[in-house]
């Protein structure tokens, strides 16, 4: 698993460096998936539930699942990038919000907030405390700020499968469900809105846009709990 999501990291910090004006999202899903394949790995969204591309890309209001298309990237966008990868029979998931070019105060807000979340799940990501616990973490620091987690949408566990058991929603009561034992590998992943945290889905019935239009980001890692605390595995 660190393997398969060592190369998902450099597949991200590879294609962020070519996020600027004017380019498109169908090149950033080009680069990522010829590194991917360069790397004798497989990109695990393409061909998923009939998922057509190596990286979602989720523009603006879209949160996620957005398909890479020829529109061109614009000053002051934000763009989610979601890139999975299955290497020697395991996958590693993660994904970053990144600014084009200069942004607004507020999707700076909403970028940086939305990072804190995650790193606040992951905090709560140790043995011994309940699922929800990171959950209740990730909500407490998106509200706080002024921002919505979206619902329907949820982490999950990640292993031989892309998506495992359990489920890890963005929002809850700290305290509940299974407690967290040591070598357990999460996909933390905190969607968080400008707006409301209500999303609906465009006719390509993949693309989940905010239902105000409001601004959306997300940032996932995956993670491996260990005896006294966790591993990102996504790091790059
Ligand atoms: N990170 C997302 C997930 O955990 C991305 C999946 S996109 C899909 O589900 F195309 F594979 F569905
Ligand atoms: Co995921």
């Amino acid at each position: 698993m660190a393997e398969a999501s060592r190369i998902v990291a450099e597949v991200l910090g590879e294609i962020r460096k070519n996020v600027s004006p004017g380019v498109t999202t169908i090149d950033l899903d080009a680069l990522a998936e010829s590194y991917i394949v360069s790397k004798k790995a497989k990109p695990a969204f393409k061909g998923y539930k009939g998922y057509p591309a190596s990286v979602c890309t989720s523009v603006n209001e879209q949160v996620v699942h957005g398909i890479p298309s020829k529109t061109k990237l614009e000053e002051g966008d934000i763009i989610s990038l979601d890139v999975g990868v299955f290497h020697k029979g395991f996958y590693g998931d993660a994904a970053v919000t990144l600014p084009v070019g200069r942004i607004s105060k507020k999707a700076e807000k909403l970028l940086s907030v939305t990072e804190a979340s995650l790193q606040a799940g992951i905090e709560a990501a140790v043995a011994g405390n309940r699922l929800s616990d990171i959950s209740a973490r990730i909500q407490q620091c998106a509200e706080s700020a002024g921002f919505s987690v979206v619902r329907n949408f949820v982490g999950h566990g990640i292993g031989r499968s892309l998506h495992e058991e359990p489920q890890i929603p963005n929002f809850g009561k700290p305290g509940e469900g299974p407690r967290l034992k040591e070598g357990m590998t999460l996909a933390i992943e905190p969607m968080v809105n400008a707006g409301s945290w209500e999303v609906i889905i465009e006719n390509d019935g993949w693309t989940a846009i905010t239902k105000d239009r409001s601004l959306s980001a997300h940032f996932e890692h995956t993670v491996a709990i260990t005896k006294d605390g966790q591993t990102v595995l996504t790091k790059l």
